[in-house]
């Protein structure tokens, strides 16, 4: 079974996503990992954002994996490669890059497959942003989870010193989402929008476990 969840970046799809496959016992898909670790490959390789073909080439050569911290069920490692880039890919360089990366057709068909292929292997909560539209329109759970432009914005920065990356200028991180929304909505292949049978939720000034049970709850009723 599929549970998808789509949503903008900061909406907290990567925690509840994380908290609900715990509770349920499934597996977790950090779709927006796989298009950051494409990125980090063509930063490193110097393809530039403009040649699909190229990054298509990238992204069908290089295998994105993901690992296990001890202890930890959720896998929060990543690698591209064989090399691990789990922080480097939480950079403001690849925030930056990450959007004309992810709006290439060819590397959304080569990560798309893939994507199919890890979530039919077993029950797995699946992030992203196109998820219940393109990847999985089979899901039984359909979760459009947003937030207030500022309130994602305070979180991104708390995440951020969170993981000891360090500190971000509010301002810019602001700046920097609305862009990458815009850009993430308006693009040709697989824009940003809600599925039409997904539920919405808005998490601004919820309690995050509140979201948590919501969608659990929407879980246990697609079961039943
Ligand atoms: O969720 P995130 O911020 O880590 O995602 C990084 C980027 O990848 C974001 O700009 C949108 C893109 N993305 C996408 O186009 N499709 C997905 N299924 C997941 C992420």
């Amino acid at each position: 079974m599929i549970i998808a969840i789509d949503g903008p970046s900061g909406a907290g799809k990567s925690t509840v996503a994380k908290a609900v496959a715990k509770k349920l016992g499934f597996s977790c898909l950090d779709t927006g990992a796989m298009y950051r670790a494409i990125a980090w490959q063509a930063v490193a390789d110097g393809v530039p954002f403009d040649d699909d073909a190229a990054l298509g080439q990238v992204a069908r050569t290089h295998e994105i994996a993901f690992g296990h911290v001890e202890g930890d069920p959720v896998p929060k490692r990543v690698f591209i490669g064989g090399v691990e880039v789990t922080d480097a890919i939480r950079t403001a360089e690849i925030d930056r890059a990450v959007s004309p990366v992810s709006a290439a057709p060819s590397v959304r068909e080569a990560l798309v497959e893939q994507q199919r292929r890890i979530g039919r292997a077993g029950d797995y909560v699946v992030e992203g942003r196109d998820i219940g539209t393109v990847v999985f329109p089979e899901a039984p759970v359909k979760v459009f989870l947003t937030a207030s432009d500022e309130e994602r914005a305070h979180r991104r920065v708390r995440q951020n010193v969170d993981r000891g990356i360090g500190s971000i200028d509010y301002d810019e991180v602001l700046a920097d989402l609305r862009r990458r929304d815009e850009i993430d909505s308006s693009r040709a292949t697989s824009p940003l929008r809600p599925a039409d049978d997904a539920v919405r939720l808005d998490s601004t000034g919820r309690y995050i476990e509140d979201v948590i049970d919501e969608i659990c709850a929407l879980a246990d009723e697609a079961r039943a």
